[in-house]
């Protein structure tokens, strides 16, 4: 689903360039989910707009769902993004005049894609029904992340990409909103790319990940079962 190779984002630091991504190469398959962590200023956002085709990359191969990112034009981008891809913020992002249930259907309907049985269920699994008709404003932020959860599957996307989800909420709001995104990424087939600072979302992923030196290593965590001598 994902294949990226020797991949290089340089920035500008005061006179001298950095290589903020040096040389990165990652793999992801179908209905798999990673998360991935990082010192602040790693890189981990710059990574994921790569992957949203919101940024380009200096060098390197960047594939997704079959295409090639670093090839397509501004118009093939949108295209892209609007079809293949769901993307869940820190700070949810809905849209304020519209209610839950039109923020949940909006990128179904932009797809042209019918509203029904799908989107009735996502709002019911994500415990959302008793607020269908509401507006964003008169949510907690639990809430407000699951609507954006339920938003970024509207249009039943190949790619679900998440910045830091639950960086703005408590310890029992995170690993509900956790469960439920892991889980229905699962449930649906999608791959799922979570940038969080968090070890226990990160437990839900198939594969742990650190962004660091411009490159990703194995978390250290991942090796459970390994015993020093
Ligand atoms: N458009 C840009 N131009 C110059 N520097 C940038 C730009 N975007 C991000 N940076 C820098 O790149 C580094 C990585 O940023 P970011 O990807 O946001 O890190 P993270 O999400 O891991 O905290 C930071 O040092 C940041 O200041
Ligand atoms: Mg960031």
């Amino acid at each position: 689903m994902i294949k990226i190779s020797g991949l290089v984002k340089q920035i500008t630091d005061g006179h001298s360039n950095k290589n903020i991504l040096d040389e990165l190469d990652f793999q992801l398959g179908a209905n798999q989910s990673v998360a991935i962590s990082g010192d602040s200023g790693s890189g981990k956002s710059t990574l994921l707009n790569i992957l949203a085709a919101l940024d380009n990359a200096d060098k390197g191969v960047i594939e997704v769902a079959g295409l090639t990112l670093n090839s397509m034009n501004e118009a093939q981008a949108d295209q892209y993004r609007k079809k293949h891809l769901g993307i869940v913020f820190q700070q949810f992002n809905l849209i304020d005049c519209l209610s839950v249930w039109d923020n949940i259907t909006f990128p179904a309907r932009l797809n042209g894609l019918p509203i029904g049985k799908y989107h009735t269920e996502l709002l019911e699994q994500l415990g959302l029904g008793s607020h269908k008709n509401k507006l964003p404003v008169n949510l907690s932020g639990g809430e407000q992340q699951r609507v954006a959860i339920a938003r970024a599957l509207s249009h039943k996307p190949k790619l679900v990409l998440a910045d830091e989800p639950t960086g703005n909420l408590d310890d029992n709001n995170s690993q509900l909103v956790s469960e439920l995104l892991f889980g229905l990424c699962k449930q649906l087939g999608l791959t799922l790319v979570v940038v969080t600072h968090s070890p226990k979302v990160a437990a839900f992923a198939d594969k742990r990940l650190l962004l660091q030196q411009g490159r990703l290593h194995n978390h250290p965590n991942q090796i459970s079962n390994f015993v020093p001598a």
